[in-house]
């Protein structure tokens, strides 16, 4: 079973995109045959500086390796060194209707954000349909808000088939957490980086305090009455990194009234800093070697290449290209 999925290199890991992406994917790594890679290209429809994007991708593949990525088990490599994934999305924009492109949300919600209406961000999912495609994925592990950039590979591997052959492309499952299907921001909205409401998984401990303390909303129940447990932040956020037993602690001291947000804020900046404290030691250790990450990459690449190439003459037969 082939399970693969992509991160875009576009800021700083959040724990949104931690218990939406990542954790899922290194859970994973073990039940399957795993592609992970770092989607540069994508990246660029949003990302104004080249440096930026550099650096940007190789911070993140430093900071998936941190987060138990294994690169024994699974092939990591940056989308880009497989150029051959833009013929296939070449190909598929062949059987691609505009009306299912113009019905993608995050092509409207970034045109309502203000980026600029252009072709790559519009198409998009033709090549994340593509990045899926070209490497025979079974299973994708993602956050709920891509299911219909899923929901558009797997029509258009539908599509493909039944123009070019039954069996020419797998239709991908997407596989969605629903526990932490959304992970809430400090302000109680969905955390994203466009939100600036996100609370990165790598950072300084004392910056990292102040986020906790400053930006989460709470609201002004007094300390000693008992407070909301419905749609408090603190304790969604909480939720991910405590125990059960430790978490229903809480939400009894919720309850009972005597304690005030700013206890709570402490102890769950103490169950964080400490859920990431072996991420933290390995980042330090990759940081010093960077050596190390090159080789992963270029391994990586080369092993997805391959993977593509096979793909891709297969695809090239049933399309016409070519003379074999
Ligand atoms: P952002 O919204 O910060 O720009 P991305 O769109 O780059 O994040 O998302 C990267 C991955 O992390 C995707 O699989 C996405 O579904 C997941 N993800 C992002 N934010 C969250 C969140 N708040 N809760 C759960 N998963 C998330
Ligand atoms: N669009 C995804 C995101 O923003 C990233 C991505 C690109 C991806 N290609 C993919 C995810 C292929 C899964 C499979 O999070």
């Amino acid at each position: 079973m082939r399970i693969l999925t992509g991160l875009q290199p576009s800021g700083q890991l959040h724990i949104g995109n931690y218990f939406g992406a990542v954790e899922p994917a290194v859970r994973l790594q073990r039940e399957g045959d795993a592609f992970y890679f770092i989607a540069d290209y994508h990246a660029m429809t949003t990302m104004e500086s080249p440096e930026r994007l550099r650096e940007n991708t190789r911070r993140l593949a430093v900071d998936f390796i941190a987060c138990g990525l294994d690169p024994e088990k699974a092939v990591l490599f940056v989308q880009s060194a497989v150029p051959e994934v833009n013929e296939l999305a070449w190909i598929l924009g062949t059987v691609c209707p505009m009306g299912l492109l113009e019905r993608c949300h995050s092509y409207k919600d970034k045109i309502a954000k203000g980026f600029s209406a252009e072709h790559a961000l519009f198409a998009y999912p033709v090549l994340m349909a593509a990045d899926i495609l070209l490497y025979d994925a079974d299973m994708v592990p993602v956050g709920k808000d891509q299911k219909q950039h899923l929901e558009v590979t797997r029509i258009l591997a539908g599509k493909m088939n039944g123009r070019f052959g039954e069996g020419l492309f797998k239709l991908p499952e997407p596989i969605i957490a629903e526990q932490t299907a959304i992970v809430p921001g400090l302000d109680g909205q969905k955390m994203s980086k466009s939100y600036g409401n996100t609370l990165p998984v790598f950072g300084e401990e004392k910056q990292l305090q102040k986020l906790i303390n400053r930006n989460i909303v709470t609201d002004c129940t007094p300390l000693e009455a008992p407070k909301p447990v419905e749609g408090s932040v603190i304790l969604q956020l909480y939720r991910l990194f405590a125990s059960s037993v430790d978490y229903e602690k809480m939400v009894d001291a919720y309850e009972r009234g005597g304690v005030g947000y700013g206890t709570f804020k402490k102890t769950l900046f103490e169950a964080y800093w400490e859920y990431f404290r072996p991420a933290r030691a390995r980042r330090s250790e990759l940081l010093a070697e960077p050596g190390y990450v090159d080789a992963v990459l270029e391994k990586g690449a080369r092993k997805a290449r391959e993977e593509a190439a096979g793909t891709l003459a297969r695809v090239r037969r049933a399309v016409g290209l070519g003379w074999s």
